[in-house]
């Protein structure tokens, strides 16, 4: 029987190809730059599975373009790039890659979070400069961080372990999430479930972990800044278009908050000019970027591949409701 051919629209790592090569014919995207969609669609249209980034936009069209495709397996938690109506109605599983990123992308908000409360930027920048006069009393001063208040909006696994962290800063944490977490967890945590408005009014750093959904979409808005505190700092590794970038650049512009520290973009990877400011953080979507955790991830959609072809449903199918059909 003929193996079933692939499309992986990047080479991956070597863990991960080498356990593709045992099962599949694969034929990879290996080029630095991510493939056009008309690349996508071209390679795409004889493939019985594709391993894709979050990049590739899973769509009718595409699914349309590949009619023998059977399983679309995203090397991404998060899958707003796919369709998943689109992709049921055609009988293709999709998956994905949660938990294994939780950790590292908790690791990036605070990495985000201490830099712009600390003006690490700016400070390497003056380093750098030759222009560094030595130690002032006044030398970008920052803000804090111990003893603040951490408000977290969206408490799943990766804002959970963004809380786990605050503990030994001695910070306060306030959360809040369309599901409240069981008792049990707010009390290992230490966390306090508070409405929105409430963590927004009162954290000193705001840090987003809300997958991006209708609901979520431009969450953080001329309104909700307005709440902020004009000392607090948004910090964002969820997804771009939570937050309303006009309005963000608009706040900063009339100091409503004094920061932000960001890691995605309404439009990437495009950033709005009104972002380049010393007060604000710039990070190419880079949160799960540790090569334990990329490789991992990769090797993940490369199981939830092998399972599908192998008669198993993928370990992280999001439409199981296909399996069963
Ligand atoms: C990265 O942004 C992911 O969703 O895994």
């Amino acid at each position: 029987m003929d193996r079933p051919k692939i499309l992986a629209t990047h080479r991956l790592f070597e863990g991960p190809r080498a356990k593709l090569a045992e099962h599949f014919d694969v034929e990879y995207w290996s080029d630095s730059h991510r493939p056009t969609r008309t690349e996508v669609l071209r390679r795409v249209a004889d493939k019985d599975g594709l391993i894709c980034l979050l990049t590739e936009k899973i769509d009718d069209e595409l699914l349309a373009a590949a009619p023998r495709l059977r399983t679309v397996a995203n090397v991404a938690v998060g899958f707003d790039n796919i369709d998943l109506d689109a992709c049921t109605r055609r009988n293709v599983a999709a998956s994905n890659t949660p938990g294994v990123l939780d950790e590292t992308t908790a690791d990036f908000a605070w990495t985000l979070l201490m830099a712009v409360a600390r003006r690490l930027i700016e400070g390497d920048a003056l380093a750098r400069s030759g222009e560094w006069k030595g130690w002032n009393l006044d030398q970008l001063c920052g803000a804090d961080i111990w003893g603040k208040t951490l408000g977290i909006l969206g408490f799943g696994r990766i804002g959970r372990a963004v809380a786990r962290r605050a503990s030994g800063f001695g910070m306060r944490i306030i959360y809040n999430d369309a599901i409240r977490a069981p008792v049990e967890v707010e009390s290992e945590l230490t966390v306090e479930y508070q409405e929105r408005d409430a963590v927004l009014r009162e954290a000193d750093f705001l840090s987003l972990h809300v997958p991006l959904l209708p609901a979520t979409r431009g969450l953080i808005g001329p309104r909700e800044l307005a709440l902020m505190k004009p000392t607090a700092f948004l910090i964002n590794t969820s997804r771009g278009p939570v937050v309303q970038e006009a309005a963000l650049v608009a706040a900063l512009e009339r100091r409503q908050i004094a920061g932000a520290a960001l890691d995605v973009y309404e439009r990437e990877p495009q950033i709005g000019h009104g972002l380049l400011r010393p007060n604000v953080v710039l990070a190419p979507h880079l949160a799960s970027a540790s090569l334990e955790t990329r490789t991992r991830m990769a090797m993940m959609a490369v199981e939830n591949t092998i399972a599908f072809f192998e008669g198993r449903q993928p370990p992280n199918i999001l439409n199981p409701n296909v399996w069963k059909k």
